[in-house]
């Protein structure tokens, strides 16, 4: 695997590569990146990765400074998956003068996520649009964990007619439900213990069992906070409408000091 720390590096080395596809990454790697990886490496003769703990979408008081880098590990793990290049650049390098050009993206930013983590989004299209502009893949492989960083990302890629193709990879969950995210790191014995009813909920929910206000209840009472845990529309994320079949269950609740997202697909009808 070739390590590349330079836009002029990653450029000189991707064009020994015909056939591309790309997994961007935060670093921190888990069995959910692995997977991604593995659907990149069937869909393409060669993969590259990022690794970039991307300081844009994250607001002042988040886990910017304490989130976990662990980048021998992460090359040991990508050379083992066989990766072929990895693009792991300085802030210095992708943001080596202040980054006053930003993607603005579209008003359903604003909502779930958006609503809490109000310039997330912004930080996340400005620095995929980044990391693409700089790798150039044919195929981009985004996890259904973050739906709404995949249905933002899809938009831009549409919008902007940029000429790759966004492929979705389903969540990788632990043997009890909880999908995997690199924050779960951060959680207590107690609180892992606890940790897959969020997942559970969303489950009664898509099965009917529970409504989202109830499983917003069943959280509170269950010493959770949750942001929101709400019903929407798969296509475009927006509340769903009558005769609405393909829709999706999304939360984020904080467990201590730990704050988890997931969510579950599911078909009406
Ligand atoms: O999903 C992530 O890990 C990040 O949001 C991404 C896409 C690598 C951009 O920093």
């Amino acid at each position: 695997m070739r390590v590349v720390r330079s836009i002029d590096a990653l450029r000189a080395a991707r064009a020994a590569f015909r056939e591309l596809a790309f997994v961007p990454t935060m670093g921190n790697l888990h069995a959910g990146h692995l997977a991604l990886v593995r659907i990149a490496r069937q869909r393409a003769a060669h993969v590259a990765a990022s690794v970039f703990v991307n300081r844009l979408q994250f607001a002042p008081h988040e886990d910017f400074e304490h989130y976990p880098r662990t980048f021998a590990a992460d090359c040991a793990l990508l050379e083992a998956e066989g990766v072929a290049l990895l693009f792991a650049p300085d802030e210095s390098v992708l943001y080596p003068e202040p980054q006053t050009f930003l993607v603005e993206p579209p008003p359903i930013a604003n909502q779930l996520e958006g609503q809490f983590r109000p310039h997330f989004f912004e930080g996340v299209a400005t620095v995929v649009l980044k990391l693409l502009n700089c790798v150039q893949p044919g195929i981009a492989v985004f996890g259904k964990k973050d739906y709404q960083q995949l249905h933002i990302v899809r938009g831009m890629v549409r919008q902007f007619d940029l000429p790759v193709e966004i492929v979705a990879a389903e969540t990788v969950r632990e043997p009890d439900g909880l999908a995997l995210s690199s924050r779960n790191g951060y959680l207590s014995t107690a609180e892992r213990a606890e940790a897959p009813r969020l997942h559970r909920l969303l489950c009664a929910v898509r099965d009917g069992l529970e409504t989202a206000a109830g499983a917003l209840v069943a959280l509170g009472a269950a010493g959770w906070k949750a942001d929101y845990l709400e019903l929407r529309r798969q296509s475009d994320l927006a509340p769903p409408q009558a005769g609405d079949r393909d829709l999706v269950v999304l939360a984020a609740a904080r467990l201590g000091a730990t704050r988890l997202i997931d969510n579950v697909e599911l078909q009406l009808g």
